[in-house]
């Protein structure tokens, strides 16, 4: 296994790139509508200060479960507005806060829509970073090759969007490989979508070989998607071909569980790693070799303070771009999971300070043994009362 580590130590810039990746997330990091302060502050004599504290939240299990907003999240993230009663529309972000999730499947821009939709407050592009969210910064390693993008929702879209120009999404590429899939015909519930006369794409995945491949989230189809990946990695880019070099492998995170709607947790990508590597291994003499993005990895909580640094920067437009603000006091991680979201702040370490919340995979009476919070709460409004109270927010 390459880790991440390594892929950063190979490349010294990756950081930086991708803070200028992420500050393009489909919206101008330094005017964003909805996180102008200036609007209000219009009133005021002099600019109030940016605060020297800021939050990020998880997802699954935290602010929503399934598509269903849980523990008071609408009410809580409310309270980061200057006005909570226009906050569904467009209003001042009073505190900065991002979402920091190991899901997606979705364009950063088409997730931050759908969660103002859930939660009743306008949120920015900048605000939503997924697990897939840094694959922006491997667009100039991979920008034409073949890239075969797998998982739930619109992957394909995720990357084109991101700048890579040959993408194909799995269904669509086994759909050029007349039964690849011994069992398609029995799977009633599938929509086969034939693609072959694909307008835009000007490679033929019949001779061209697949430069790399992206799980971008979860694979619906575990059966189809191993037996195509296993194709795809041991012939080096060419199904049915003879043994070659494996293609690059990235997994958007490696969560072994995270919490739906159902009341016991459900299986992640890291299960699906897992089952998809423990059965290359079995297949192929050379161990599978993959790169696995994400919550715990302290790149990621990195990360996610320089979008919060931006964030600041666009509520605040008054402030210049580089240097203008202050770093953060404290910096609050709200999750669920305690091997992903604490263990990750915990790695992280100052100015995180960890929460854990009891309505997602985390269920305990006390604190997690192996990885314990800073704080334990029931749900996430709670954790964002208990932030005002501590920053002395009204
Ligand atoms: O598929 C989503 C899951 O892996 C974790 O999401 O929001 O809990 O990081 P989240
Ligand atoms: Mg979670």
């Amino acid at each position: 296994m390459s880790s991440l580590l390594h892929l950063l130590l190979k490349q010294p810039q990756s950081l930086s790139s991708l803070n200028n990746l992420v500050s393009n997330n489909g919206a101008k990091a330094l005017s964003i509508p909805g996180l102008l302060y200036s609007r209000r502050r219009g009133l005021h004599s002099s600019p109030p200060k940016p605060p020297s504290f800021a939050i990020a939240f998880d997802i699954d299990g935290v602010i929503l479960r399934g598509e269903t907003p849980i523990g008071g999240s609408p009410q809580a993230l409310r309270r980061l507005y200057y006005d909570s009663a226009t906050a569904a529309t467009i209003s001042a972000l009073k505190i900065p806060y991002v979402f920091l999730t190991n899901g997606g499947g979705v364009p950063e821009s088409k997730r931050a829509k759908d969660l103002a939709r859930q939660l009743g407050v306008n949120i920015s592009p900048l605000q939503v970073i997924q697990g897939h969210t840094p694959f922006k910064q491997l667009v100039k390693r991979f920008e034409n090759d073949l890239i075969v993008a797998v998982g739930k929702g619109e992957p394909a879209v995720v990357m084109s969007e991101y700048g890579f120009k040959n993408v194909l999404s799995i269904d669509d590429y086994a759909s050029f490989f007349d039964n690849i899939d011994p069992l398609a015909q029995y799977k009633k519930w599938k929509e086969i979508q034939a693609v072959k006369q694909h307008a835009s794409l000007t490679i033929n995945p019949d001779s061209e070989r697949v430069g790399a491949v992206f799980v971008v989230s979860d694979s619906i189809d575990w059966s189809r998607d191993i037996q195509v990946l296993c194709d795809i990695l041991r012939t080096g880019g060419l199904p049915g071909r003879e043994t070659a070099h494996q293609p690059p492998l990235f997994f958007a995170s490696d969560d072994l569980a995270y919490q739906a709607l159902f009341p016991a947790e459900r299986l992640g990508m890291g299960a699906f790693r897992i089952a998809l590597e423990s059965i290359f291994n079995s297949i192929h003499p050379k161990d599978m070799e993959y790169t696995s993005y994400g919550k715990p990895h302290p790149f990621v909580f990195k990360n996610a303070e320089n979008v919060l640094t931006q964030v600041v920067q666009s509520a605040y437009n008054n402030i210049e771009a580089d240097g203008g603000t202050e770093p953060f006091k404290t910096l609050y991680m709200v999750g669920d999971n305690p091997s992903i979201d604490i263990k990750g702040a915990r790695q992280a370490g100052s100015p995180w300070f960890s929460i854990l919340t009891r309505t997602g995979v985390f269920k305990g009476e006390g604190n997690h043994t192996e990885h314990p919070a800073d704080l334990v709460v029931d749900t996430v409004e709670e954790a964002v009362d208990y932030i005002l109270r501590k920053e002395h927010i009204c």
